[in-house]
């Protein structure tokens, strides 16, 4: 018990050197859902914010919990664990029979048991909940409760200074304060009011753009402090931090959308919101390579897998990681040519470290007849006693990369760590260590952002799938790969 109470002491005060540090609100906000469950030993936590209307709540941050579960859709407030979002503490012991629960038959398969959830207050008014989530069927104590409360507290701390710094209007919505890029997972079984509306989810869905359907709601008129006109636009994209309204083919609604848009710009002008005319998906859609405006840049690119934002959000999110794990020191980075290129640039210029970067080339000798894999381009730089980052743009089999550490080791470096931004960590071979993955990829042969198929695509912005899904080819003797 003794330890336990130890445990929570501590947690707490990393809660709050975190909570006062220059980290984001969003990096603060993950660390307090990541330590507070470790601390309560549960699977995971969330924590959920309210909508403008105080009506559903939304993820802001959560640890421990599957990317389905966290989909499945804009929860209700008033269905799930009510009493939480009326400032009380809920103790859920079953959550599968539970009738607080929206949703228990996820909770279920997520082999969520029991569940805690407290309310999460700014300057005294409830905007939220946060909660933990246990495997086994518990029940939790009153030391157990006044941990989560305080950890609720920090949470309220952490919003509301984020909310002070980034000087946001009070019209902005609580709900918006955790919608930094990255945070929110897209809610795939929105009911939409128009048919136009969910034909451009799809397509947003297929160009793996995260969006939300009717996130909040902005109030465009007050009369004597009372609010008399709202505006809820369609979408929300965090990835571009965008609102989007799209407009049907009847010109009275185009004209009044028109009007509320408007009429946004003047009240909310720092919220960015779009009228997007039928007529203006094809030039959103050129963005991303494609449609009637594109060219013919993309032909034999297939379904995109990673967008510009996705890719450009995670490789941010990796540099952060690496300027961490690196913190006062100056690690030396090598990619090996020529794939890596487009993405060792763009995480570079992310990096908060100093670092100094070199690359090599290998080529494949012969392989089908037991040949060798060469070092065809040196390093420059001499690694011996540096703190090597090697970074590749895809790991396949693994056999690439297993040739150039044993060579960098016999470099002598002082450390030597890996960096990949795709992981097609389905048709490994051979046993090497990741220590940063930007994304696990299937078994699909894909292009852009550097990939290549024989010397073609490297130029796209984004990730897709080749449109024929051609097998890799084998690298022809002597050619110089990637
Ligand atoms: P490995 O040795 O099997 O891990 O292969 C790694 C190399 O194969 C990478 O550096 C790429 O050059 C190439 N490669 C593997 N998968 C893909 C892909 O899906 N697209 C483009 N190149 C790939
Ligand atoms: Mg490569």
């Amino acid at each position: 018990m003794g330890k336990q109470i130890e445990t929570f002491n501590s947690t707490i005060c990393h809660l709050i050197t975190a909570a006062r540090s220059s980290a984001t609100t969003a990096e603060k906000l993950d660390l307090l859902t990541t330590l507070a469950p470790q601390a309560l030993a549960v699977k995971g936590c969330s924590l959920l914010l309210l909508d403008g209307e105080n009506k559903k709540l939304i993820y802001a941050a959560s640890h421990g919990l599957s990317e389905r579960y966290l989909r499945k859709g804009l929860i209700e407030a008033e269905k799930s664990m009510p009493e939480t979002t009326h400032g009380k503490v809920v103790k859920v012991k079953d959550a599968a029979s539970d009738e607080r629960l929206q949703f228990p038959e996820l909770a279920q398969q997520e082999h969520i048991a029991s569940i805690m959830g407290t309310p999460v207050t700014i300057r005294g008014t409830v905007a939220g909940s946060l909660r933990v989530y246990s495997r086994v069927s518990r029940d939790f104590s009153a030391a157990e409760e006044n941990f989560l409360l305080t950890v609720a507290e920090v949470a309220g701390l952490i919003l509301e200074s984020g909310q002070m710094r980034r000087k946001e209007s009070n019209a902005l919505s609580q709900a918006s304060i955790g919608l930094e890029k990255g945070h929110v997972l897209p809610v795939r079984d929105a009911v939409f009011a128009h048919q136009s509306e969910e034909e451009f989810a799809k397509l947003l869905d297929f160009y793996q753009i995260e969006w939300l359907y009717e996130p909040r709601s902005f109030p465009l008129k007050w009369e004597e402090g009372r609010i008399t006109e709202m505006f809820t636009p369609d979408f929300y994209l965090p990835g571009l931090d965008l609102y989007i309204e799209v407009t049907t083919l009847k010109p009275e609604l185009t004209r009044d959308k028109k009007r509320k848009v408007r009429r946004m710009h003047e009240v909310h002008p720092d919220v960015k919101i779009k009228l997007l005319a039928r007529h203006e998906y094809d030039i959103l859609l050129s963005k991303y390579g494609y449609g009637p405006l594109a060219g013919t840049k993309t032909r034999g690119a297939g379904q995109v897998l990673y967008s510009t934002e996705r890719i450009q959000t995670r490789v941010r999110q990796l540099a952060e990681e690496i300027s961490r794990g690196y913190e006062g020191q100056r690690p030396l980075l090598i990619g090996v040519m020529k794939g890596v290129f487009i993405f060792m640039a763009d995480l570079m210029r992310y990096l908060t470290v100093p670092a100094e970067v070199d690359f090599m080339a290998i080529s494949y000798y012969e392989v089908e007849k037991g040949g060798a894999v060469r070092v065809t381009k040196d390093l420059d730089i001499n690694p011996e006693g540096r703190n090597v980052l090697l970074i590749e743009d895809i790991v396949d089999t693994g056999m690439t990369l297993s040739f150039i550490l044993a060579y960098l080791r016999t470099r002598k470096p002082a450390s030597l760590a890996v960096c990949t931004l795709f992981d097609k960590n389905v048709r490994r071979l051979a046993d090497v260590e990741l220590d940063y993955v930007g994304f696990a990829v299937p078994e699909e042969f894909i292009i852009g952002y550097g990939l290549d198929n024989r010397e073609e695509y490297r130029n796209l912005p984004f990730v897709a799938l080749l449109e024929h899904e051609q097998p890799p080819d084998q690298p022809p003797p002597n050619q110089q790969t990637e």
